[in-house]
């Protein structure tokens, strides 16, 4: 059970704002908004919070972690919050050497090859996520009645930076080893999984109102091999916050999001989301018709358009508003993070944007 005092139980808290209602298959009265990697180089503030701070620290600071997730939300006046934090840190807090280089991503000291390798990863120490849980509740704090995303990456994810001791193209160690070492590879997700389910539980019993799983490279997976070796995984991780529930027994909403092909849309959902992030590859339109008009779905702006005149940029958002109201609900997105050379400016329009057309009808 979520405590008493969290903003989806509290009298005035997050159950009745506009993401809650959307992600539970409602329609509020304007379409809510947010942005993956909101937070920030984009933000001229973001940069000079940052400055000298590598990405990690600023993660496990908790004040610094704070201030930059509400950066955003002041700003742009998004209907969430999404706690500034990174995939690997449950890795961190576990003890393995891992760090973030800029303009590259997460590097591991060691890559995690075997199943010894994958035995000598450490199991996360009681308390591990004091600083992530500390950042969330002051973030909460001070954002009322809108709403914090917490999020972790789904485990293939997690895996191809531990398999490939970086970031690759194509994850071509990873997704060998699935297939020629499959108990090691079961063994390795698993243990992604109990990491991202540990780092979703903490930051929802600090405040979180939604969580979000990541898994951007699971489109490098052929979708049998997705279902065969990676989705209950998957589901583990989701699986870690289903028992908190409110006093009606309303879950925290779960969204799926991954950079996939069209026919691995369904079995986000069937991992245990209620809603499915979609990325900007597969029209929304054509997203409702994959997943029935009952579930609710998040997306899908292509960056792209951030970077191009503004009256195409809208019109490519009102075609993603106008297949939205196809579904059970829609939160506004783009299909994939905001990138770092955006023009803040851009982003707080498009706000109105999406806001104002919702009045208008
Ligand atoms: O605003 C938000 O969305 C919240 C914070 C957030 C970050 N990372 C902060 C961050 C979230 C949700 C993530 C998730 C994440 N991290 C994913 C999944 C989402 C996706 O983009 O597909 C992945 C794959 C990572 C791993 C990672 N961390 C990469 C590939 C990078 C980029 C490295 C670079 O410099 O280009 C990071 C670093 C990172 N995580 C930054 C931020 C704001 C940039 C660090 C900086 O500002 O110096």
């Amino acid at each position: 059970e979520l405590p008493e005092s969290h903003p989806l139980v509290r009298p005035g808290g997050t159950a009745s704002a506009p993401l809650v209602r959307a992600l539970r298959g409602d329609r509020p009265d304007r379409v809510p908004v947010w942005f993956m990697r909101q937070a920030g180089r984009s933000l001229p503030e973001y940069r000079r919070a940052r400055d000298g701070v590598p990405m990690l620290d600023a993660c496990l600071d908790p004040d610094l972690a704070a201030e930059l997730t509400l950066q955003p939300v002041r700003r742009h006046g998004v209907d969430a919050a999404v706690l500034f934090s990174d995939i690997v840190i449950p890795l961190r807090l576990a003890g393995v050497d891992v760090d973030i280089v800029p303009g590259r991503g997460p590097v591991l000291a060691r890559p995690v090859r075997t199943m010894a390798d994958v035995r000598a990863l450490p199991e996360l120490p009681t308390d591990a996520f004091a600083p992530v849980a500390r950042a969330a509740a002051l973030a909460v704090a001070e954002l009322g009645d809108v709403p914090l995303i917490g999020f972790a990456g789904a485990p293939f994810t997690l895996a191809a930076y531990l398999v490939e001791g970086g970031p690759s193209k194509d994850h071509l160690a990873a997704r060998t080893l699935m297939l020629a070492e499959p108990e090691t590879w079961r063994a390795l997700v698993t243990r992604m999984a109990d990491y991202s389910a540990a780092f979703l539980r903490a930051q929802v019993l600090a405040g979180a109102s939604a969580v979000q799983l990541f898994d951007s490279w699971a489109g490098s997976l052929a979708p049998e091999v997705y279902r065969s070796r990676v989705r209950d995984a998957s589901a583990r991780a989701l699986a870690g916050v289903a028992d908190l529930v409110d006093p009606a027994g309303r879950g925290v909403p779960r969204i799926h999001f991954g950079l996939v092909c069209p026919g691995l849309l369904a079995d986000l959902r069937d991992a245990g989301a209620d809603a499915v992030g979609v990325d900007h590859r597969t029209p929304l339109d054509r997203a409702i018709e994959l997943l029935g008009p009952d579930v609710p779905v998040q997306g899908n702006l292509d960056p792209a358009w951030l970077g191009a005149p503004e009256a195409p940029r809208l019109a490519a958002t009102d075609r993603i508003l106008a297949a939205g109201r196809k579904a059970a609900g829609h939160v506004f997105n783009l299909g994939h993070g905001v990138p770092p050379q955006t023009d803040p400016d851009v982003l707080t329009a498009l706000v109105a944007h999406v806001h104002d057309w919702e009045a208008e009808r």
